[in-house]
């Protein structure tokens, strides 16, 4: 498994982005009510790993189209970001975020919809500066993707029955939508060849879809220390996941039965259980595999882009997000 050291030697390329980025997060965030400043702190201090805007620094530099609105589309794409983060948490009733309290337990699930609705429209007014309107367009809609992923999640909460097909739409909407959106964001705001751009949001899909598969992975087998996630949450809150899914189709009648009983009590011993019986029916190295091959199906959508450090890291990002402990 690869850890943050690794991703950070692969963003080497792309450092004084990335500075940019984060001195400009700070003075975006410097608060407009004494609560707002406690939590904008709060969530600079717990900071992510910055994994959207990394694809949009090396995306754009690989295709030669970084452009000076680069920096503030990656910021209010992260903002967008930590917006549905607050928003999830209170959904998943999540206590542990980046290692530190989510909002919802150190404040209220109202206070984290708030400030969630306050990152959304922050994030907007910074899109408006682009003044792109083809890059609004698309900002928008991935985050329209985003809701109705999340919504449908709740919708499908606790169907044991849900297709490998069903799921991978889900995640597509909910995650897949912010990678596309960042890795075609140089093409557009260059308004490169309409095919740059569409193999660019197609490598930023699939990859997209493979970093959820791997997340979901990590709730399985992930390390709370280095995750900053409670694992075992999506079991816990009966959100079903690839791992799962493979596991319950492989599994006979009796299998299935007894397994779907732990699913619905959820007790302290079931995850455990659970957990064991996606191990042992393969549920664990299937999503792998999937991941994998659809993060090599990404890489082919942009196989025609010209060699350059920021394309090889690019790949190395690639390789990080199925690989990566956190
Ligand atoms: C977490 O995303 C939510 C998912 C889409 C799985 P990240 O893993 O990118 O979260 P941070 O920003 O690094 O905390
Ligand atoms: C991703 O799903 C959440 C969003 C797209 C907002 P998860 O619920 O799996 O994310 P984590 O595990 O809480 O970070
Ligand atoms: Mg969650
Ligand atoms: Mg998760």
């Amino acid at each position: 498994m690869l850890d943050l050291s690794q991703m950070h030697e692969f963003t080497g390329p792309i450092k004084a982005d990335l500075d940019q980025f984060n001195t400009k997060l700070n003075d975006y965030l410097q608060g407009d009510s004494p609560l707002i400043t406690s939590i904008a702190r709060h969530l600079l201090k717990s900071r992510g790993k910055r994994i959207r805007p990394a694809f949009l620094f090396l995306s754009s530099r690989a295709s030669n189209t970084y452009d000076e609105h680069s920096v503030d589309t990656s910021l209010a794409i992260e903002l967008i970001h930590t917006a549905t983060l607050l928003h999830d948490d209170v959904v998943d009733e999540s206590e542990l975020r980046r290692g530190h309290q989510t909002v919802n337990a150190q404040w209220t699930n109202l206070i984290s919809v708030l400030m969630g609705d306050y990152l959304f429209a922050k994030a907007f007014r910074i899109m408006v500066e682009a003044d792109s309107l083809e890059l609004m367009r698309a900002v928008s809609r991935a985050t329209e993707r985003v809701a109705v992923g999340e919504l449908r999640q709740i919708e499908e909460t606790g169907n044991y029955d849900l297709s490998e097909e069903e799921y991978v739409s889900i995640i597509a909407d909910k995650t897949a939508s912010l990678f596309s959106v960042s890795c075609e964001a140089g093409p557009i705001l260059k308004r490169h060849q309409p095919k740059q751009r569409a193999r660019f949001a197609d490598f930023g899909e699939k990859v997209g879809t493979a970093f959820q598969m791997a997340d979901d992975l990590l709730d399985f087998v992930g390390d709370a220390e280095v995750t900053g996630k409670e694992p075992g949450n999506d079991v816990m809150t009966g959100k079903v996941t690839l791992p799962l899914i493979y596991s319950l189709k492989k599994a006979g009648k009796a299998g299935r039965r007894e397994i779907t009983k732990h699913l619905r009590d959820r007790d302290d011993g079931s995850f455990d259980k659970i957990y064991r019986f996606v191990a042992e029916t393969g549920g664990i190295d299937y999503t792998y595999r999937r991941a994998n091959e659809l993060s090599r199906r990404g890489l082919e959508a942009i196989s025609n882009v010209s060699q350059s450090v920021y394309f090889e890291r690019l790949r190395d990002m690639v390789s990080f997000t199925t690989s990566r402990a956190s």
